[in-house]
């Protein structure tokens, strides 16, 4: 395979350019934060809340409920802030590699606005609730070939922004949720729809590279390995047992603490058709482009 085949989308580059451009907003203004965040309402959807469907979920009273969208909140906004450092982290050491020289202009437009977005999803976290969740770190993956850790890189970005958005997108559009976190998950909605297009045109032009590049013939079913990996581990996240704690179910749910609560909901076989949902769209796109061979791992 011919990396040339694949040169990187340059007029969509600066499409999603002229986009940011026209798009532009002042976080520190753009948002009305009340003194107090209302918590008689929830924040978002029922059928987001990582017990929906389970036998547990059906005996949840209306406040446990609500409690529980609280703090899963507080999750989600946790992941969004780590997951952010870490993209900044790594595009920040590499903006101006020789490979990335394509798109290094625009990468000034992204790590712009995921700036903006850390920025609004901690102070959320630290105003409201007066903490920002630690993170779990991804199991790292040994490769000696820059490209291929690049890949892995970009794709859990990319991973992560779709499932994210997943959320996002539901919220954004909740009429019962208070306001500032319906205009909150509205904006990251919009802003995300173009590192989306980005991050799947990167995917495809390292992959590609890599492949053309590749003798041994073993990037394939590596990266395939890899990939599934990085999915079933953002699975993992959407799970955590303090959220079941600070909630007040673990001890609601007749198993001995939150963690065996947390792992219940994981592995309940009901959830599987919820996961398959929120990640159909980006597993589909690694099939459509031979990275995946299906999505069954879900
Ligand atoms: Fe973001
Ligand atoms: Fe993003």
């Amino acid at each position: 395979m011919s990396a040339l085949a694949h040169a990187f989308n340059a007029e969509l580059l600066g499409r999603l350019s002229q986009l940011s451009r026209r798009h532009q907003y002042d976080p520190y203004v753009r948002f009305d934060w009340p003194a107090q965040i209302d918590r008689s309402r929830p924040w978002c959807d029922e059928d987001l809340l990582t017990t929906y469907g389970t036998t547990f979920h059906a005996e949840l009273t209306e406040e446990q409920m609500i409690a529980l969208s609280h703090w899963e909140c507080l999750n989600f906004f946790s992941l969004n802030v780590h997951g952010i450092k870490g993209a900044l982290e790594f595009l920040m050491r590499s903006i101006y590699e020789k490979r990335y020289r394509v798109f290094s202009e625009y990468l000034h437009f992204f790590m712009a606005e995921e700036n903006f977005h850390m920025w609004f999803f901690a102070k959320f976290c630290l105003d409201y609730t007066g903490k920002i969740y630690p993170s779990i770190a991804m199991p790292a993956v040994k490769t000696g070939d820059p490209v291929e850790q690049d890949l892995y890189m970009f794709a859990s970005t990319l991973i992560f922004e779709e499932y994210v958005d997943f959320y996002n997108n539901k919220v954004g559009r909740n009429a019962k949720v208070p306001d500032l976190l319906r205009e909150i998950n509205h904006q990251h909605h919009v802003d995300e729809s173009r590192h989306i297009a980005f991050g799947r045109e990167v995917v495809k032009y390292l992959y590609a590279q890599l492949l053309a590049q590749d003798e041994s013939e073993q990037a394939a079913p590596r990266v395939r390995l890899q990939v599934q990996r990085i999915f079933v581990y953002f699975i993992g996240l959407m799970y955590n047992p303090a959220v079941y704690q600070d909630a007040g179910l673990a001890a609601v749910s007749g198993l001995p603490n939150a963690t065996a609560l947390r792992n219940h909901l994981r592995n309940d076989p009901t959830r599987r058709q919820f996961h398959q949902q929120w990640f159909e769209r980006t597993a589909g796109f690694f099939v459509k482009q031979g990275i995946l061979e299906n999505a069954d791992f879900i």
